[in-house]
């Protein structure tokens, strides 16, 4: 399987600082930045988008962001975030028809694709789609707010998409910390997102080091 990787979610820092933020996260240690967008619609909760991801490329020239689009039309974004310097777009399975479509855009705008889904989706859902991805989310909590706790009922469907596709990219989202990260990458998972058990701790380059030693043990 592919080398694992911590991308912290910046979602509950402070978003006024949001910059400055994700630079004490990339020195703590963090391989990418996981940047949640949400538009009120396909999640009942707003953050940020491509205005704010614009500037925030210019202060952190080499990071590399992976945009969780939560957002109820994933297709009319693709363009405007390309352009901002987003690197990844993962959008939602269950808000779109046009996998192919909105994939290919994608690609497009010179961005990698991911493709989520919620933890009503079943796996299986996925399955015809994988070979457009170069990434696939599993969410480990309802997507819209970050502090949730992991729902470790997930995991088989890391461990399914493991098993099935060796070198494909699987992130997991939502309520990962240290108390469960070892069954997030046992299972298969090799794109860790992690939102408040980084931001809230003392020192997030500490919890990040722990996490990765973990993860290689
Ligand atoms: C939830 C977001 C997650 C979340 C992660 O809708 O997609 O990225 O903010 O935060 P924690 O780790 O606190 O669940
Ligand atoms: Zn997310």
């Amino acid at each position: 399987a592919p080398t694992c990787k911590i991308g912290p979610s910046v979602l509950n820092a402070d978003l006024s600082q949001i910059a400055a933020e994700s630079v004490r996260l990339l020195d703590s240690g963090a391989d990418y930045l996981h940047l949640d967008v949400m538009d009120g619609h396909f999640v009942p909760n707003l953050t940020f988008g491509h205005p704010v991801v614009k500037c925030l490329r210019t202060k952190v020239p080499e990071a590399f962001f992976d945009m969780h689009m939560m957002v109820s039309k994933p297709e009319q974004w693709v363009e405007p975030m390309g352009q901002a310097g987003a690197n990844q777009y993962t959008f939602h399975l269950e808000a779109t028809r046009d996998v192919s479509g909105i994939s290919r855009k994608i690609k497009e705008a010179g961005m990698k694709v991911g493709i989520a889904i919620k933890p009503g989706t079943p796996v299986s859902e996925i399955v015809p789609h994988i070979d457009l991805a170069d990434m696939i989310l599993i969410m480990t909590v309802e997507p819209g707010f970050g502090g949730q706790s992991f729902k470790t009922d997930m995991l088989p469907k890391v461990e399914f998409l493991r098993k099935n596709y060796p070198e494909l990219d699987i992130e997991v989202d939502g309520g990962v910390g240290l108390a469960n990260i070892d069954a997030c990458a046992e299972a298969g998972a090799n794109m860790i997102v992690a939102g408040t058990s980084i931001i809230t701790a003392s020192d997030p380059g500490k919890v990040i080091r722990t996490m990765k030693e973990s993860v290689f043990n």
